[in-house]
C-alpha cells in the first residue's frame, strides 16, 4: 500500500493478515515503524524526528552504508574531544580532512530517495513473504564525487507470518573498470523500551568492544549481561548471529537475527546527550536502545561484479518464551 507520509514523503505500508505492520519511507529505505499483530509500536521514532532532506529521521531503522562510525585512528583525538560538543559538524571536518569529502559518518543511504525496485533479482526462499518491499539505490553523480564508486544497492522489507520484520541488502559493485570497493554498514534500529534502566541485552558479554566514548580502545566484557545506567556508545566485535534486548518492564523480548554482520553497535546517549540533539527530546533516550546490526571492523571489499548480502530478522516475543534458551 502506498500513501504520502509525514511532508507529503512516500511511504509504503507492509500488512500481514494476522495484523502486524510496517512503514517504510522511501527517503532513506527508512522503516519507521513496526507493529505486532495487538497494534503495539516496537520500535523508537523521536516525536522530534524531521521528515525532511537532508536530514535523517531519528528512529526507525536508518542504513547506514557506505560507512559507518568511519574514523581513522589519526583522527581519534581531535574528533572525540569535538564530538561532544557537536557530532555532525565535527565529522564533516573530520572527513574533509582526510581527503574523503563531505561523507556523512553514517554515510549518504538514508539521505537519499530510493526507488522501488520493480525487478528484483530472485531473492532466497526464507525472505519470501507476502508482505514485502524491494527498494533500490544507485550511485548518483553527486555521491560519486565523495565517494566515487558504482554500486547497486537493493533492499527487501518484509514482514513474515509471525510478524517478524525481515531486512535483506545486496550490495553490487557495478565498476566496469575493475576497480574495487570497500565499506562499512549497519542497520541502525531503535528499539523501543518501556524504562533503559530496566533493560537486559544477552549476547554480547565476554565480547570484545571498541569504545566510542574511550578514543575507540579496545576493551572486553566481563561478566553478565548488559545494563544500562549511563551513556553508552560501543562496537562490539564477532558477535554471535543472535543478541536479545529483554525488556522487564514490558515483559517483551526483542531477538535479533543476523546474518553476513559480524559486529553490533549498542547505543544510547543518555541525558546529556539527548539534550544537544535538536531531533531527539531530553527524555526520549528512557525509552530507547540502538543495537545495531554492523559489518565495521574488518571492511567489506568487492571487487567488480561480486555481491554482499548482509541480512536482519527482529523478532518480538513475550519474555517467558524466551527463557532458558
Ligand atoms: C551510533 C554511533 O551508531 O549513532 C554514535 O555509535 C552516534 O556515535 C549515533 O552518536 C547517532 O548518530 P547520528 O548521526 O544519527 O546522530
Amino acid at each position: 500500500e502506498f500513501c504520502k507520509g509525514v511532508n507529503g514523503l512516500d511511504k509504503v505500508i507492509l500488512r500481514e493478515s494476522r495484523g502486524s505492520s510496517a512503514e517504510v519511507y522511501l527517503y532513506g529505505a527508512h522503516v519507521t515503524s513496526w507493529k505486532n499483530d495487538h497494534g503495539e509500536e516496537l520500535l523508537f521514532l523521536s516525536s522530534k524526528a524531521v521528515f525532511k532532506p537532508p536530514k535523517a529521521i531519528r528512529g526507525g531503522i536508518p542504513i547506514c552504508f557506505p560507512q559507518i562510525c568511519l574514523l581513522l585512528a589519526i583522527w581519534e583525538e581531535k574528533l572525540i574531544i569535538i564530538r561532544h560538543l557537536n557530532n555532525i559538524t565535527t565529522l564533516l571536518f573530520a572527513c574533509e580532512f582526510g581527503g574523503l569529502g563531505t561523507l556523512d559518518q553514517h554515510g549518504f543511504a538514508r539521505n537519499r530517495l530510493w526507488s522501488i525496485d520493480d525487478d528484483p533479482p530472485p531473492f532466497p526462499t526464507n525472505t519470501l513473504s507476502k508482505a514485502f518491499v524491494d527498494l533500490i539505490l544507485k550511485t548518483s553523480e553527486e555521491d560519486s564525487k565523495n565517494w566515487p564508486h558504482s554500486f547497486e544497492y537493493r533492499l527487501r522489507i518484509a514482514l513474515g507470518p509471525g510478524g517478524d520484520l525481515m531486512l535483506t541488502s545486496r550490495i553490487r559493485n557495478t565498476n566496469s573498470e575493475g576497480k574495487p570497493f570497500s565499506f562499512t554498514f549497519a542497520y541502525h534500529t531503535y528499539f523501543s523500551v518501556s524504562d533503559i534502566s530496566e533493560v537486559r541485552v544477552e549476547g554480547l558479554e565476554t565480547l570484545d568492544y571498541l569504545d566510542n566514548l574511550q578514543n575507540k580502545e579496545r576493551f572486553t566484557e566481563q561478566g553478565d549481561a548488559l545494563t544500562f545506567e549511563s551513556e553508552v556508545d560501543k562496537i562490539y566485535l564477532s558477535t554471535p548471529t543472535k543478541i536479545a534486548i529483554i525488556d522487564h518492564e514490558k515483559k517483551r523480548t526483542f531477538v535479533v537475527r543476523k546474518d553476513g554482520l559480524p559486529d553490533a553497535v549498542v547505543w544510547n546517549p543518555w541525558d546529556k546527550k539527548a539534550k544537544a540533539m535538536a531531533d531527539f527530546g531530553d527524555d526520549e533516550y528512557k525509552h530507547m536502545l540502538c543495537v545495531e546490526a554492523a559489518a565495521i571492523e574488518k571492511p567489506i571489499t568487492l571487487k567488480p561484479g561480486e555481491e554482499w548480502k548482509g541480512r536482519l530478522e527482529l523478532s518480538a516475543v513475550p519474555s517467558s518464551y524466551c527463557s532458558g534458551q
